[in-house]
């Protein structure tokens, strides 16, 4: 939690960890089974232990639920599951008393169905809310466009009360608010401000490239065998997006002291259109989550139909955002979320033999990166991908439409459920695994979601003060991040590019200079570094015994060792 030295006040966050929490998942502390506010209050010490600078909670507003609270019915209040606005004060208090800060999820793509505003705007074609979200006519008795909403099916619900569709890029609980409509984006503008009357630090901004839609909403390009297809074209970085963001920043932080964490979720975003969005010089948003590096197991129409993993994609895909934010913009850097299965299931190696190594590894290579990491609840501790055996296992609404899709179409039930499996959401939305009492210690009622049945000898309790676990090499690489600006500024070299198991990288300022090298592979490996590292200290590693220097220009790396080594740059 100290500030790399030397930096200014308004890029903290170029030399912060963040730590996202998905708070149903969390901590319960009133036994109802679902995670709360009060529950993250008692577990900041985890947090404190690790060493984090921020943390990011997923929506913890007032929601129906139906996708998780990334429907939204009150931006102003808080879900009774989760606690009170007292609570959140309290929890806010403690966060900044132990020095860290707190960043809310803005969901303002679209609200829920049941917020006030879409209640009205549905109620009449005349009412004045009804320009509010996005109403169109029939084309010819059908949808207006062949668009389909990302949770299957098409985009648009027909509403016979008033005889016209409305769009909904998710589910249909969640319409899209119209953001040409000035009072709109005023009205984003004034809840952003509330929040950061209340105290907050920032905010991650939930699909927010997808805003402005293509004037005229015209169809997308069909997709063979499909009626309906997702239309990046039509809604991705639309006509006037950049324009709402600048508008954003000069409306909600100009005229505020202090500086600001924001990071916008750009699904599709290219390198050249984040380094637009994180430009500085534009005021749009400090950093992007990119996808392209979480979207290359999968196939691009459909993420669970799962085609293997090539690690060199997979390495090339971060390389490529590294170079490409080199010199503006910057980088944000990520494994997982709770949009994304567990990394040491899905790119590490979950064997026993393996497990913890390769998480280690994981987070080596993308903790060296030149970028803001962030670290999602469990992660720390290596959990895993949920053993699901059968679709009703799933709970998430993404899961449970698929399945039914392919059910109905008389599709292949047995790869349906294996892609499920793989790569569904639930993966990483089972409970936080504390220690290896009753439901891994999350609640003391029944878990909304099973714990993975691993928490018995993979939970928190048993890696806190274990010097070699996966939580400690976490916290040297947080601690490293905050002690060493060459992590924050220096820029990044990739070595042996076209190696897919080797990734090796190095860090280099005009004083110092870092070798991030890691092999991602269970094979040994002889690599060859070169002779300026021979007298490198090591800093970090993730294997026992590995000797303090390298001695020789030929690295012995086995299975999955990672080492990080640093040298003076000026000799
Ligand atoms: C991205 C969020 O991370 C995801 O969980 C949600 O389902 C969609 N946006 C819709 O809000």
């Amino acid at each position: 939690m100290t500030p790399t030295a030397g930096r200014r006040d308004t890029d903290w966050w170029k030399s912060a960890v963040v730590y996202q929490i998905y708070p149903r998942s969390f901590a319960d502390s009133d036994g109802d089974g679902f995670g709360d506010l009060g529950g993250i209050i008692e577990r900041l010490d985890h947090l404190q232990a690790l060493g984090v600078d921020v943390v990011w909670l997923s929506p913890i507003y007032r929601s129906p639920q139906a996708d998780n609270g990334y429907d939204v019915s009150d931006y102003r209040d808080i879900d009774p599951m989760f606690g009170t606005l007292t609570d959140f004060d309290t929890l806010l208090a403690k966060v900044h008393e132990l020095g860290m800060k707190l960043m809310m999820d803005l969901v303002v793509n679209h609200t829920s169905d049941e917020h006030p505003w879409f209640v009205e705007s549905r109620s009449s074609r005349e009412h004045p809310k009804r320009d509010w979200y996005i109403w169109r006519d029939a084309a010819g008795g059908a949808e207006p466009n062949n668009w389909g909403s990302f949770f299957g099916g098409s985009a648009w619900e027909w509403e016979p009360a008033t005889g016209q569709y409305y769009l909904h890029l998710f589910d249909r609980k969640q319409p899209d608010l119209n953001w040409e409509n000035p009072q709109v984006r005023k009205a984003v503008h004034d809840i952003m401000r509330w929040w950061l009357d209340r105290g907050v630090d920032g905010f991650r901004m939930d699909v927010i490239n997808f805003i402005a839609k293509a004037d005229g909403l015209p169809d997308t390009p069909a997709v063979p065998g499909q009626r309906f297809a997702i239309a990046f074209d039509g809604f991705a970085h639309g006509p006037r997006v950049h324009d709402y963001l600048a508008e954003m920043t000069r409306e909600v932080f100009a005229d505020r002291d202090g500086a600001f964490l924001t990071v916008g979720e750009m699904p599709g975003v290219t390198p050249a259109e984040a380094r637009h969005y994180t430009d500085p010089a534009r005021g749009e948003v400090n950093m992007v989550f990119q996808f392209e590096h979480v979207s290359v197991d999968h196939s691009p129409t459909n993420k669970f139909d799962y085609l293997g993993l090539d690690r060199l994609v997979l390495k090339n895909a971060l390389y490529r955002w590294q170079e490409a934010l080199a010199e503006t913009g910057w980088n944000s850097l990520y494994w997982g979320n709770h949009d994304q299965p567990r990394v040491v299931s899905r790119f590490g190696d979950d064997d026993p033999d393996y497990w913890a190594a390769s998480a280690k590894a994981l987070g080596t290579v993308l903790h060296g990166m030149r970028g803001t990491p962030y670290v999602y609840q469990g992660e720390e501790l290596a959990m895993t991908n949920y053993p699901f055996r059968i679709p009703q296992d799933h709970q998430d609404l993404e899961a449970v439409n698929y399945f039914q899709h392919v059910l109905e179409l008389g599709g292949d039930e047995g790869a349906a459920q294996a892609g499920l499996a793989k790569i569904s959401r639930d993966n990483a939305r089972t409970p936080m695994q504390w220690d290896a009492g009753p439901n891994a210690g999350f609640t003391a009622g029944v878990p909304w979601l099973p714990v993975n049945p691993n928490y018995t000898w993979l939970n928190a309790a048993a890696q806190i003060e274990a010097p070699d676990s996966v939580f400690a090499h976490y916290r040297a690489l947080i601690r490293l991040r905050h002690e060493l600006p060459v992590l924050v500024d220096g820029d990044f070299t990739p070595l042996l590019a076209q190696d897919p198991q080797i990734w090796a990288y190095t860090r280099t300022t005009p004083h110092r200079r870092l070798l991030v090298i890691a092999n991602c592979g269970r094979d040994p490996r002889v690599v060859d570094i070169g002779p300026e590292w021979t007298t490198a200290d090591l800093l970090l590693a993730n294997l026992p015994d590995t000797p303090t220097t390298s001695g020789s220009p030929r690295l012995q790396l086995a299975g999955w060792d990672a080492r990080i080594y640093s040298a003076d740059a000026r000799k």
